[in-house]
């Protein structure tokens, strides 16, 4: 395996990258690049090879084949300088339980030559009001904010969030948001998994779907589009929700208004909507489920 070049505008780089656990090939050859400064999501369903590819990257797992470059170091040679650059949420997190949160972040940061000052990561979470309890002692949701503070009390240039949000509520999601946006604009690259296509799409610079360890589409987020028409145009008519997909919004709206104020009528609800990113990801993973399971291979 052959350590790739370092090229300075790249800050990830995986060519035909390969992973076998015994007989189950998990990735099968895939290539991508992260550019520095940008956000990168790996999408996919459950088992698709994202945590796996991802702890390739983060130094956590050998690969079988294929050469990956990350920030111009080969990962699986577990260079210091690499990992006082890199910072990481693991997708199942091993803490010390009986540390405090406090604890836990000072520990981390003494790893890193230029940490970030420790309350202030702990506040950048959510977690100010929380610094003196025991992780084991935590929700879920904050353990995984604890997770996040462990990730970026090093101030590294590049971060690997797996599932960052998982269990996080709705305002702690937003919350999370506005942090990768601030790492966004302090020009850190972000290598993010999620299920969540909103987060997604809201963060992703680009993304890369990825299916049977396999990836099946790559773009930024509004680029993804379905080989449907491109926009939905939806209202409420005797009690149901009408919904007609069109490539031409302008005409069919004028179409359909005219109709309905000749009808002396309202559109009710009327919404013209484009393709979500998680209509995309749907539609494109829908497909391969349905080619793999034919009506003969459904026992009844
Ligand atoms: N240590 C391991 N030993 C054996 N098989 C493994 C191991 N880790 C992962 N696998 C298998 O490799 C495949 C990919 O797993 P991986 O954890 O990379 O998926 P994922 O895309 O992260 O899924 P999820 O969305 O559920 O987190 C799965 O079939 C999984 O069972
Ligand atoms: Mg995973």
């Amino acid at each position: 395996m052959r350590r790739l070049e370092s090229v300075p505008d790249k800050a990830i780089e995986v060519r035909e990258l390969r992973k076998s656990y015994g007989p189950v090939e998990a990735v099968r050859g895939i290539s991508f690049e992260v550019l520095r400064g940008e956000v990168f999501g790996l999408l996919g369903p459950n088992g698709a090879g994202k945590t796996t590819t991802v702890e390739i990257l983060e130094g956590y797992r050998e690969r079988s084949a294929g050469d990956v470059s990350v920030l111009g170091f080969d990962p699986q040679r577990a260079d210091l300088d690499l990992k006082q650059r890199v910072g990481v949420v693991l997708q199942t997190m091993g803490f010390y339980p009986n540390a405090t949160v406090r604890e836990s972040v000072e520990h981390i940061a003494s790893f890193y030559p230029h940490p970030r000052d420790v309350p202030e990561t702990i506040a950048l979470v959510g977690l100010e009001g929380h610094q003196d309890k025991r992780a084991r002692h935590l929700s879920g949701g904050q353990r995984r904010r604890l997770d996040l503070a462990l990730a970026l009390v090093g101030d590294p240039e590049l971060i690997f969030l797996d599932e960052p949000t998982t269990g996080f509520d709705p305002a702690a999601r937003r919350a999370a948001w506005s942090v990768i946006r601030r790492l966004q604009e302090l020009d850190k690259t972000v290598l993010l998994t999620t299920h969540y296509l909103d987060e997604a799409q809201e963060l992703a610079d680009r993304v890369a779907i990825i299916k049977d360890g396999l990836i099946i589409a790559s773009g930024p987020p509004s680029e993804l589009t379905p080989e449907s028409a491109s926009y939905r145009v939806s209202y409420d008519e005797d009690g149901r929700r009408v919904e007609i997909e069109t490539d031409d919004p302008t005409e069919l709206l004028h179409r359909l208004t005219s109709e309905a104020l000749d009808r002396g009528e309202r559109l009710e609800n009327l919404t013209v909507a484009r393709p979500t990113l998680e209509d995309v990801y749907l539609e494109l993973t829908a497909e391969e489920e349905s080619a793999a399971v034919t009506p003969e291979s459904v026992v009844t």
